[in-house]
């Protein structure tokens, strides 16, 4: 089974980040010097994708100018010998292509899959929510695409989850425990309460779909015509219609950076595994922790670093 295609749909308005998504898309959020965007597709990259498809929507212009070439800026930068500075994201520019589609009304997460279905043929392919982002030994998404060959099916990403957090996801139904952490799914359940949850297994954001997932988006979208077409609920559908899907437990750290203190965590977190950055931010986090800190002591100055 060769997967080589990735959608990344990133047209939502995200709503939870206003007003800083007024103007700027959360993909675009930074961490470190690069936007999370960047950590999605380098992911996608060590997972053996070579084609990108990235939904996007107006005011989303900075993720298409971020994975293309700035000639002016890298004659700039070579002037003062400093061309390293760009040479991640060149080298990311080079190993794949990147195409983008619209989304002109935010009709949901299924519509935005739906929009890409020209770029997909009879095969399987890859979805990435850009608001997860993803790091550990082995990339997210290549864990899922092993099992997708492995079971020659679907195969949905998924964490345990704490009760209080069942209703903020998509749960999984067990139709079967295949291993410790590899479940064939029978439903999944958009969103439930606490007390109606089939388990505490929650979707989260990588997928490996059969391209008859748009069959069931087409299905989904002639009874309810202008509504949020839910993801969850094509998967449904394409299961009802004796498609197998199957659900691995992801192994690493996620961080949903749809929310503020999502992106807060994730930016500590992230600096932690970063050499240049790990010194500092633990050295600030440990004044934080004391009662000399500088947050009390007014005459206590922040470290400052170059
Ligand atoms: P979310 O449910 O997080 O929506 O979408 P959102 O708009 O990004 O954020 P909030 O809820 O308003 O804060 C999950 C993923 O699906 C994409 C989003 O960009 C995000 O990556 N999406 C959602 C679309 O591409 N189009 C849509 O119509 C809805």
């Amino acid at each position: 089974m060769d997967i080589s295609k990735v959608i990344i749909p990133a047209a939502g308005i995200g709503s939870r980040f206003l007003p800083y998504t007024k103007t700027i898309p959360k993909e675009m959020l930074p961490l470190g010097s690069k936007p999370a965007i960047h950590y999605i597709v380098d992911e996608g990259i060590n997972s053996n994708i070579k084609n990108f498809f990235i939904v996007t929507s107006r005011s989303k212009y900075s993720i298409e100018d971020y994975f293309d070439t700035s000639p002016e800026l890298a004659t700039f930068l070579k002037d003062i010998s400093k061309e390293s500075l760009l040479s991640d994201i060149e080298k990311m520019i080079r190993a794949a292509d990147f195409t983008y589609v619209r989304q002109a009304e935010m009709l949901g997460l299924g519509h935005a899959l739906w929009l890409a279905r020209h770029s997909i043929q009879k095969e399987y392919f890859g979805v990435m929510l850009p608001d997860d982002i993803i790091t550990g030994k082995n990339a997210g998404l290549d864990q899922i695409i092993r099992v997708a060959r492995q079971e020659k099916a679907s195969v949905i990403a998924i964490q345990e989850v704490p009760s209080e957090c069942i209703p903020l996801y998509p749960i999984i139904d067990i139709k079967k425990q295949i291993t410790p952490n590899l479940f064939q799914v029978s439903s999944i359940c958009e969103k439930p309460h606490q007390k109606d949850a089939p388990s505490n297994l929650a979707v989260v954001g990588r997928f490996v779909l059969s391209h008859k997932i748009f069959a069931s988006l087409e299905q989904m979208m002639t009874y309810s015509v202008g509504e949020e077409l839910l993801l969850s609920d094509a998967i449904n559908t394409m299961m009802q219609n004796n498609e197998k899907v199957f659900a691995y437990k992801i192994q690493g750290t996620r961080y949903d950076i749809s929310t503020p203190i999502g992106w807060i965590k994730a930016i500590i977190g992230t600096s932690f595994q970063n050499p240049q950055y790990a010194p500092h931010i633990k050295r600030f986090l440990e004044d934080l922790g004391t009662a000399d800190s500088f947050m009390f002591n007014q005459v206590k100055n922040i470290e400052h670093t170059l």
